[in-house]
């Protein structure tokens, strides 16, 4: 695992676009694993950029989320859907039937996450993938205690992650209680893998991973077992470290 210290949020955030800009130029049909959260919005607000810019060009890539509320319609305005056109599609070249996402409205949720695995397979699987971390350490919505080996997966949520979660509802009740997410056996096939961590709310966490042991316990600790995973954090988030 690399560590990559970044100055701040916006630091952080164009180091991240790098690694991506990169990955473009080397592969135009790239398959992108794309992330949700505060976090993350940096790094496509730079990819916009670089877009209009006329210097990436997402026109033959294809991308899979980690993952989608559950029993959340597309059009929600929380929903991941909404998030990442408003974030990052609608703003690109991206090809119309190019990004995936797991349907949270999928009426068999079993059936929805098989058929979400084959799609990343039979697109030849993820190239780059992009993380935040939750401060328990997960990773898409693998909580703590989830099988490394698992895939895709219908999942519910602690209860912390749904306070870290409540601020872009309106009141608790609102915030969903369930998520379909890639699971941390998913997420290892990547052949290479960025996690961004800014913040002083995230200084503990990026200290667990960086000190602490391989253990299911703290999910983004398989990271370790990657051959190719990046963190890039700013300065609040590497206090610890
Ligand atoms: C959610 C998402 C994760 C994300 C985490 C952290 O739980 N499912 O993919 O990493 O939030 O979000 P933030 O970047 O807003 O702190």
């Amino acid at each position: 695992m690399k560590l990559i210290a970044a100055a701040d949020y916006r630091d952080m955030s164009k180091k991240a676009a790098g690694i991506f800009l990169k990955q473009m130029e080397q592969k135009r049909q790239s398959v992108l694993g794309l992330a949700t959260g505060g976090t993350v919005k940096g790094v496509y607000s730079e990819l916009v950029e670089l877009f209009l810019e006329g210097k990436i060009s997402f026109a033959e890539a294809a991308s899979f989320n980690l993952d989608e509320y559950f029993g959340m319609k597309k059009e929600d305005p929380n929903s991941y859907f909404s998030y990442m056109q408003e974030q990052f599609f609608s703003h690109t070249d991206f090809a119309g039937e190019s990004n995936y996402i797991p349907d949270g409205t999928a009426a068999d949720p079993i059936d929805e996450c098989s058929r979400y695995d084959r799609l990343i397979e039979q697109s030849g699987g993820v190239d780059l993938q992009l993380l935040g971390i939750g401060e328990n350490g997960h990773i898409g919505f693998n909580e703590p205690g989830t099988s490394f080996e698992i895939g895709t997966h219908l999942v519910g949520l602690t209860e912390s992650t749904r306070q870290a979660n409540a601020r872009y509802f309106e009141v608790m009740e609102q915030v969903p209680k369930e998520a379909i997410t890639m699971g941390i056996g998913t997420i290892m096939k990547s052949r290479k893998i960025v996690l961004l961590a800014s913040g002083g709310k995230k200084a503990a966490a990026i200290e667990q991973l960086w000190y602490g042991k391989v253990t299911e316990d703290f999910p983004a600790s398989v990271l370790k077992l990657h051959p190719d995973a990046t963190i890039i954090a700013d300065e609040e988030a590497l206090s610890g470290v």
